[in-house]
């Protein structure tokens, strides 16, 4: 049966499917007026089985109206993750009497052929449409990758107009590598380089790459930078997202000599230091300017598990990736979109203050809230603990010590399912001026954390017994300026 979105731990206002099993978001692209996000979906189950990719689409990046189903499984294999692009200028015949035709780049991944190990079960097929993402045609000729052969791994096809050398080019990732391949039309491909290998984190599968340009502000130099997922091997253990900063010049991707320094000091660079964001690639044919980003809100650890019903699997909020210069060098920070500012309502809350801690009681619960805390930090030793809690004594706790800021769930409700569900997470934290800035987000089983301006996010998935109905700060820190708002239902 189909969700009705009032089952326990379902979010409110980000997106899921209304049952069945998700992961990795696909295909995301803008196109007339409309934000489309496909998703990895088997439909059957609330676990991983043969990848469809499921539809919905959303004007304001808030609201999403679920669509059909956009394409199957054949004989070829499921349907992985991959791309759409508009092709505005029909390079690939494929658009009729002046209709603009959405181009799907997907991975079949044959079950079979993987079952007797052939290794070269996965290659890269094409379907289009004509009726704005509404109905889909695979390619006659599929596959346009065939599988080079002996390549397990050879998937998640990311595409992009490359304007400066007139081609479109493919991130394809390989086992523990990307590969670029180029295209007049987004039919025949061909191989142009590698990147990556012995590079950043390796501790698993490369997966979903995405090659974004960057202007710094007040610059017209263009930077490029390449998301990698990885499973495992991310900051906590299992799925992660890290990136990589250089220059693109249409074939050849190399590393930026400031960010492979970085590389000899730290494994890698994260998007995300939460356990709880991956496969996150971003929106095609944007017009105002920003790079729009979504991620699966889950790892592959425990996503299987997760304690939901009728469906699995959320995605994040949609957020904007942007590159600014760092004491560190370049680095990406995200933010959520505003659009989802138009979700805001009043929160009413009872505060107590105590000692160094205050305590703000709500009526109902926060479990649909967005806060916003600017504090100014002492020059040593700065604690810091942001306490959510529910009358069961259920707590997930946030905050900063030893220099870094961290997100505990070890106690935050359910955890029954997963033996590495219960954990503290960790992650670095870079202040200047003494001051700190914190943005969070609940909504019912997920938070995510924007801190210093989205320098630093962490996404994390949780499970109250209880709803909470409280927050608690406390620490040695000044609490300067505050903000919060409960958020508004989209479903
Ligand atoms: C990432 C991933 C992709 C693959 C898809 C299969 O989560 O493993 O590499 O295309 O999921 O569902």
């Amino acid at each position: 049966t189909a969700g009705d979105y009032q089952e326990p731990y379902r979010p409110q206002w980000h997106f899921s499917p209304p049952s069945g099993w998700m992961n990795d978001p696909n295909g995301l692209v803008y196109h007339q007026g409309e934000y489309h996000l496909f998703y990895q979906y088997y439909p059957d189950a609330t676990r991983w089985g043969p990848m469809h990719w499921g539809h919905a689409v959303s004007r304001d990046l808030v609201h999403w109206q679920h669509l059909p189903i956009a394409l199957a499984p054949d004989d070829k294999g499921y349907i992985f993750s991959g791309s759409i692009v508009a092709d505005r200028l029909n390079t690939s015949g494929l658009g009729k009497d002046g209709v603009i035709p959405l181009v799907a780049l997907f991975t079949y991944h044959d079950p079979k052929a993987a079952a007797q190990n052939t290794r070269n079960h996965e290659s890269q097929g094409l379907a289009f449409s004509l009726d704005n993402g509404r109905s889909w045609q695979k390619y006659a000729n599929n596959p346009v990758i065939p599988n080079p052969g002996e390549t397990q791994d050879f998937r998640d096809p990311k595409v992009f107009w490359h304007a400066p050398s007139q081609h479109w080019i493919m991130a394809l990732s390989v086992t523990d590598h990307v590969q670029f391949w180029r295209s007049k039309n987004l039919i025949d491909w061909q191989y142009q380089s590698s990147f990556g290998k012995g590079l950043g984190a390796q501790g698993g599968v490369w997966e979903c790459p995405d090659l974004l340009p960057f202007t710094l502000p007040g610059s017209d130099q263009t930077h490029w930078a390449l998301l990698l997922n990885l499973n495992p091997g991310g900051p906590q253990g299992g799925s992660g997202i890290q990136y990589f900063i250089g220059d693109f010049d249409g074939k050849t991707f190399s590393l930026d000599p400031d960010f492979a320094n970085t590389l000899q000091s730290q494994e890698a660079v994260w998007l995300d230091h939460g356990a709880d964001n991956y496969a996150g690639v971003t929106w095609s044919g944007v017009e105002d300017g920003r790079t729009l980003f979504i991620g699966w809100m889950s790892n592959w650890l425990y996503g299987q598990q997760l304690p939901t019903h009728p469906w699995r699997s959320s995605m994040t909020m949609p957020r904007t990736l942007d590159m600014v210069s760092t004491a560190q060098g370049l680095r990406l920070k995200s933010r959520p979109v505003a659009e989802l500012e138009s979700l805001r309502q009043p929160l009413s809350l009872t505060e107590h203050r105590e000692a160094n801690r205050l305590t703000m009681q709500s009526q109902t619960d926060i479990m649909q809230s967005e806060w916003w805390f600017e504090f100014r930090l002492p020059e040593q030793e700065s604690i810091l603990e942001l306490i959510f809690s529910n009358e069961l004594g259920e707590k997930l706790v946030l905050g900063v010590d030893k220099g870094q800021f961290y997100i505990d769930r070890s106690q935050a409700g359910r955890a029954d399912f997963s033996e590495v569900f219960a954990t503290k997470h960790r992650a670095p934290l870079i202040i200047s001026d003494n001051a700190l800035s914190i943005r969070l987000f609940l909504d019912h089983s997920a938070v995510e954390v924007f801190v210093n301006d989205g320098q630093l996010s962490m996404t994390e998935r949780f499970f109250p017994s209880r709803p909470y109905t409280s927050l608690s700060i406390s620490g040695r820190a000044e609490l300067k300026q505050k903000q919060s708002y409960k958020l508004a239902s989209i479903w």
